[in-house]
């Protein structure tokens, strides 16, 4: 696929609709972690060099199309003006002030924000008046929304049909994005192993699908682990598992059987009582789980060789957490694994949102090959799935946009 790119435009005091993943985690309106934030900076303050005229939307959580104070935009608003030493205006409602009236009135010194776009039912409908109505007055159309762009929505798709195919292009972050994730499939290093957790197969079993035709050891923790270890005939006592995935658990282990890919399910594990964080909690040293308790963590064993795996590896692609990573008593499998990561000298990716929080809580961010921005999206890349997003951008179209 070739995509135009940012440095392909001309964006000399051109209007610019710019639309960007600003979708961070908020605690009372406090921001949590400004990753995505700064990864937008590059193409922000790149558009900012060459034109004033900018126009930045986001959407923010699910308030499915209603007006939700707590999925305001603000903080975020804020958080942009603070570290571009810009104005950042915030516009609430777009139908009542057209895009092209602001822009006529902006200073130099002032970017705008357009308030949260799912307040818009239009936003994940699709709509095209309601694109038509975000591209009014604006000449060109920059993504660089990496981990929306398996969403076909109204800014997404509709709005990038506004200009002409020449007026529209992908920005920094996608193509580091693209490049970054491709490598994942092209011309891999071995040995490269995948680690996969998180608690719903169904979510992951495209890319470990696609991935088991290139990589030497599949290593599962998570929830989905005991889906895995059940089918083998292993006791997991109240493990969660997903009996309706089964088939879904026995493709992947047949595939990996075929492909002599090296499966790596949990020798050991730190159980509790039940799912909640004050449970009582134990080490079950084995892979059986006795009656009446549930795997909530990788035990220490399965830490230690999980370890030895990924150091050894020329190519690591983690998605998913080890345990309850939310719950520190559960937490440790994730961090441990966030640190061989951070340690092994291949080619390391990351992506999802609680294996990136733990390789944060782990302080590897910054020894880590590339940490991904985009959760959803990222796993849709590497099965191959279409990514509307990107196709919309690409530089020939087979089809009709
Ligand atoms: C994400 O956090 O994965 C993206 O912002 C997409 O959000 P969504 O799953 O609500 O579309």
């Amino acid at each position: 696929m070739d995509f135009s790119t940012l440095l392909q435009l001309d964006l000399t005091n051109r209007s610019v609709f710019l639309r960007l993943d600003l979708n961070v985690p908020l605690i009372d309106g406090v921001i949590q972690d400004d990753t995505r934030i700064r990864a937008a900076l590059p193409t922000i303050q790149y558009i900012l060099e060459r034109t004033h005229k900018l126009v930045i939307a986001s959407h923010l959580g699910r308030p499915k199309g209603v007006v939700t104070s707590a999925y305001s935009l603000e903080p975020i608003g804020r958080r942009l003006s603070e570290l571009l030493h810009r104005d950042v205006l915030l516009v609430h409602d777009y139908a009542e002030e057209p895009i092209d009236s602001l822009l006529s009135q902006l200073g130099k010194n002032q970017l705008i924000l357009l308030e949260n776009l799912r307040f818009h039912p239009e936003e994940t409908a699709g709509s095209e008046p309601f694109a038509k109505n975000l591209m009014k007055g604006i000449h060109l159309y920059v993504n660089d929304a990496f981990g929306t762009l398996h969403r076909a929505h109204s800014s997404i798709y509709e709005a990038a049909l506004e200009v002409p195919r020449e007026n529209r292009a992908i920005g920094f972050l996608i193509e580091k994005e693209i490049a970054a994730l491709s490598q994942l499939t092209t011309d891999v290093r071995r040995p490269y192993t995948l680690i996969m957790g998180g608690s719903k197969v169904e979510d992951k079993i495209g890319v470990m699908l696609h991935l088991l035709e290139h990589c030497n050891r599949l290593l599962i923790g998570g929830a989905m682990a005991y889906t895995f270890l059940e089918i083998q005939g292993f006791p997991i006592g109240n493990s969660f598992v997903e009996r309706e995935k089964r088939a879904l658990c026995q493709s992947i282990l047949d595939m990996a059987q075929a492909r002599k890919v090296e499966i790596c399910l949990p020798i050991d594990h730190v159980c509790g009582k039940s799912l909640d964080p004050e449970t009582p909690h134990q080490v079950v040293d084995g892979i059986a789980i006795p009656a009446g308790w549930m795997g909530l963590d990788i035990g220490p064993k399965t830490i230690r060789l999980f370890e030895s795996y990924i150091i050894n590896s020329s190519t690591v692609f983690w998605n998913g957490p080890m345990g309850v990573f939310e719950w520190p008593t559960f937490a440790k499998g994730s961090l441990k694994v966030a640190e061989a990561v951070g340690r092994c000298m291949g080619f390391t990716v990351v992506g999802g949102g609680d294996s990136v929080s733990a390789v944060n809580q782990a302080h590897m961010a910054a020894r880590i090959r590339h940490v991904s921005t985009g959760g959803g999206a990222s796993l849709a890349y590497l099965e191959g799935s279409p990514l509307p997003g990107l196709r919309v951008l690409e530089k020939r179209a087979d089809h009709g946009g």
